[in-house]
């Protein structure tokens, strides 16, 4: 998520700085950047210099200080609670007082990350969609500890991104994954229990709904382990049995098969 939120920024004239814990993570995310440029160029989405402009506006580095002077710092690392506060610790001491710290979770609540930071006021949620190059929506997510400047920034940022922002509270799931994840959650409970297949399940919801893919085709895209996360913390916010993990995906974890990022989930991704 990280390499298509930088992407998306780029390409509409930001200074990005991409971080990332390793040089060799960095560069394989300013790879597949190039990548995702150079085939919108060949689909003449994008002149040739759209697409270099984009790159030179790119920076990869490791060292967090590198982002101190930036206006905006949107975290996207692994959906886990402590690490993301642990992170916002560390940006809150680094990044100058007028920086806006944002969040790309998909559940966890911004309130927590934002009380790690001497300035609640100036954090909030960006949360972009996969691809988020693709993707046109972001929802922006209001803490209650968020003021009005931040959150009307953050929303014209999204904008800049030629992204369609929708305004929630700093609940669980926000709209969309509080929508979505309780239907595929439920479809790996379908499968599980034998009432139809993978593939005749994904070709009901995309012939039936409309759906351009599959639930299965979707928790890939998601990524399994993504998805866990994000089904634990609606499941500890509500309680609702419709939340509550079906033990296949939690196996499926365990045994990483993980989606398209391990290269086997509910399907094999390798060539
Ligand atoms: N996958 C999706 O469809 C999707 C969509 C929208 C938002 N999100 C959110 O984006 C964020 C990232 O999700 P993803 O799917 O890109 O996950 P991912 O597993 O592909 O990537 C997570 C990144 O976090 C890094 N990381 C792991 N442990 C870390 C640590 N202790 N400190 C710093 N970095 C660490 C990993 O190296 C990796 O680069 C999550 O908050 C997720 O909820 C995901």
């Amino acid at each position: 998520m990280g390499a298509g939120i930088a992407e998306s920024a780029a390409l509409h004239g930001f200074e990005v700085v991409l971080r990332s814990r390793s040089q060799g993570t960095a560069d394989s995310m300013a790879a597949g950047l190039e990548k995702s440029l150079g085939k919108q160029v060949d689909k003449g989405k994008l002149t040739q210099e759209e697409r270099d402009a984009a790159l030179g506006r790119l920076s990869t580095v490791t060292d967090l200080g590198a982002l101190a002077e930036c206006d905006l710092v949107i975290e996207s690392v692994v959906e886990e609670l402590g690490v993301k506060k642990h992170l916002f610790s560390e940006l809150d001491r680094i990044c100058h007082e007028q920086t806006i710290l944002a969040t790309n979770t998909s559940t966890l609540p911004v309130v927590e990350m934002a009380m790690e930071t001497g300035r609640p006021e100036r954090v909030c949620g960006i949360h972009f969609f996969n691809p988020a190059p693709v993707m046109s929506l972001v929802e922006i997510v209001r803490p209650i500890t968020a003021s009005e400047e931040t959150v009307s920034s953050a929303r014209a940022f999204a904008e800049a991104c030629d992204k369609q922002p929708v305004e929630v509270k700093d609940q669980a799931g926000f709209i969309v994954n509080a929508l979505l994840f309780p239907y595929l959650n439920n479809a790996v409970r379908l499968l599980e229990s034998g009432v139809a297949s993978r593939d005749d399940i994904d070709t009901a919801m995309k012939g039936g709904c409309g759906f351009p893919m599959g639930p299965f085709a979707l928790l890939d895209l998601v990524g399994l382990d993504t998805s866990v996360a994000i089904l634990d913390a609606l499941y500890e916010e509500y309680k609702d049995p419709h939340f509550s993990t079906v033990p296949l995906l939690r196996r499926m974890v365990s045994a990483e098969l993980l989606g398209r990022k391990s290269g086997k989930g509910f399907y094999d991704y390798h060539r």
